[in-house]
């Protein structure tokens, strides 16, 4: 396959297509360390972040990672650039993709990363929007792949039906993994994202369910999957939190699940809250690789995007 166009990454299906490929290709570039000092697809290539939101994991992975690459990572805080009252994110889009050879971006609104690749002529990659966090999949389903058949087990979702549901929700029904989600009543994913997610499942022979008893999620579990239930943006959320009541995954919780169940967080926790110490500390928890996992996706997800002839090439030697 050659990109004539450029793709953008604004939600995990934008990858359906090759999405296994590219996730084969991480975990073999991950273990592959021979490669990782003379392949060198983004030299000469600048790559733009643009942050609206905090970030630990995605900001620096994405820089780390570009760097390996020999790409020039740039990281733009919203309070340092025009966007928003002073410039219009069209605007803003056009003049970036005169000097960068990709784009990321961190935002509030999901309509506003679309925006931005719409008027992009380079690729946009979406680095978590209130509606979907695609990079934070790909560093999921590379850490189940790398631990799981999906005959081991579902995946169990317990909080909010948020950002981090959906793309997990849509990369499991493309690499055809279970996933039961237990989720508040009235705090369940998107149904449109649900939708797609529903049909990827059903052509890929995989079930997606919901449920508002985190018990019924957990049963027999091979992955079981929490993050924060106040989002980024929410705090005004009054009385939010306590929809979670019976939410937390602890230990007594986790026993429902299968012995060697792996536990994943896409981080930051708030330990106590989402999850305790015991879980979050014990053999079970996976979430430092998955952390660690952040960056060798976006390895593989950038190649893929800004030079598709060497993610090619070096997915013809695998
Ligand atoms: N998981 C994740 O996206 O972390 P950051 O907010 O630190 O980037
Ligand atoms: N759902 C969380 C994920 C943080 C990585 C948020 O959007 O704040």
């Amino acid at each position: 396959m050659r990109l004539d166009e450029k793709r953008d990454l604004l939600s995990i299906d934008d990858l359906e297509d090759s999405f296994s490929d590219i996730m084969e290709w991480a975990l073999t570039f991950k273990s592959d360390t021979n490669s990782h000092l003379d392949f060198q697809p983004l030299a000469g290539m600048a790559i733009g972040s643009i942050y609206e939101k905090p970030s630990t994991r995605t900001r620096v992975s994405f820089e780390v990672g570009i760097s390996k690459l020999g790409g020039q990572p740039l990281t733009l805080s919203k309070n340092d650039i025009q966007l928003g009252s002073s410039e219009s994110v069209s605007d803003t889009a056009a003049v970036l993709s005169r000097y960068l050879d990709c784009i990321t971006y961190r935002c509030f609104g999901h309509d506003t990363v679309m925006e931005l690749a719409e008027h992009a002529t380079v690729p946009v990659i979406n680095a978590l929007s209130d509606l979907h966090h695609p990079c934070q999949a790909a560093a999921d389903l590379m850490t189940i792949i790398s631990r799981r058949k999906p005959s081991q087990g579902h995946i169990a979702w317990v909080g909010d039906g948020n950002n981090v549901l959906h793309d997990l929700m849509l990369a499991a029904a493309m690499t055809g993994y279970d996933l039961v989600y237990a989720t508040p009543d009235g705090m369940g994913p998107d149904s449109l994202v649900l939708e797609r997610a529903l049909s990827l499942s059903k052509k890929n022979g995989s079930s997606i369910t919901g449920t508002s008893d985190p018990k019924i999620a957990v049963k027999d579990a091979g992955v079981i999957y929490t993050d924060v239930f106040i989002s980024m943006g929410e705090e005004h959320i009054e009385g939010k939190s306590k929809l979670f009541d019976g939410f937390q995954v602890n230990d007594e919780l986790a026993a429902l699940a299968r012995p060697d169940y792996i536990f994943m967080h896409c981080l930051p926790a708030h330990r106590g809250d989402e999850v305790t110490d015991s879980v979050i500390d014990s053999e079970n928890s996976v979430v430092f690789d998955q952390a660690e996992n952040r960056m060798w996706a976006q390895i593989s997800i950038l190649t893929f995007l800004c030079n598709h002839q060497a993610w090619q090439t070096y997915r013809d030697l695998i």
